[in-house]
């Protein structure tokens, strides 16, 4: 049986390992609704604070001059490999299916004999599942007009969802008002299937999963630059709500980051 079942997993899990780690995962769960919007916030810092405590670099001797030059000029950076900043507001608009295609194609097997992927995983579990929505009401080129496709890298084939999709119930869940981000094309969701995770390494796998997540939504920024494209992750969702609109058990899937990409507003 190569193809198990994904509830197979569930046999060779430690079960009090599986509830601590989502006993922990769910204190960085956010509940973002509009129910609770007067009612919660995520700190109490004032501008001035936050702008001074982030787009830090971490100095370990400041008082110090310990340092070495790189000497790499800037006209010389632009031919080597960078990605671009994260969008700040997406036009709204479709994106080709073929493109959708190759912005998805680092993430493959070189081929089908191989079960090696674009991405490292530790020790080739690849817990990390990767669920693409289309975000805009005009889908002439997406497989099964409106349906949440789910990759398999290795067959390099798409599975069509088998929930009843409500564009803006999933909008809902991925892109909680207020925000500013415009309208996105494309949602990828990269979801951590935590049985596969943590049956081999026990806790261990939680921050594996996690570093495999990086380094597809890394891969996915470089394509997606390559396609002319703009990316911003996102984390300002409920796992709950966001599980329900997939059609996934939230005990069982974690949904650690969302990907928009679409076109940037001229503006920017
Ligand atoms: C895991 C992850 C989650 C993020 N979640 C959000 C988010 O919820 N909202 C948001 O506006 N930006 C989010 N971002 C984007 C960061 O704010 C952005 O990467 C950072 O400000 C640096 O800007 P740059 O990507 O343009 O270099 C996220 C980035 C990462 C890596």
């Amino acid at each position: 049986m190569k193809k198990v079942p994904h509830d197979y997993y569930l046999r060779f899990i430690d079960a009090s390992v599986y509830e601590e780690v989502l006993e922990f995962h769910s204190k960085g769960n956010f509940t973002l609704h509009k129910a609770f919007q007067h009612h919660t916030s995520l700190h109490f810092l004032d501008e001035g604070h936050l702008a001074q405590l982030t787009g830090n670099e971490l100095v370990l001797y400041p008082d110090m001059d310990l340092t070495v030059e790189l000497k790499l000029s800037d006209e010389h950076r632009k031919g080597l490999l960078y990605r671009n900043e994260s969008c700040e507001r997406f036009v709204p608009g479709e994106l080709e299916f073929a493109d959708v295609e190759k912005l998805v194609s680092p993430l493959l097997s070189m081929n089908t004999e191989s079960y090696k992927r674009g991405y490292p995983s530790g020790g080739a579990l690849y817990p990390a599942e990767v669920f693409l929505c289309s975000l805009s009401n005009e889908c002439s080129t997406w497989p099964g007009a409106g349906k949440i496709l789910h990759l398999l890298p290795k067959s390099r084939r798409f599975e069509v969802m088998q929930v009843e999709t409500d564009l803006e119930k999933l909008k809902a869940a991925i892109l909680t008002p207020p925000n500013d981000i415009g309208s996105p094309s494309l949602a990828l969701i990269y979801v951590a299937y935590m049985p596969k995770n943590l049956f081999k390494y026990r806790y261990r796998g939680y921050r594996m999963a996690l570093m495999e997540i990086g380094s597809i939504y890394m891969l996915v920024e470089l394509q997606a630059k390559s396609l002319g494209l703009a990316c911003r992750l996102w984390s300002a969702y409920t796992d709950s709500m966001l599980c329900k609109v997939l059609g996934l058990n939230p005990a069982l899937f974690f949904p650690m980051c969302v990907h928009f990409i679409g076109r940037q507003h001229e503006s920017y």
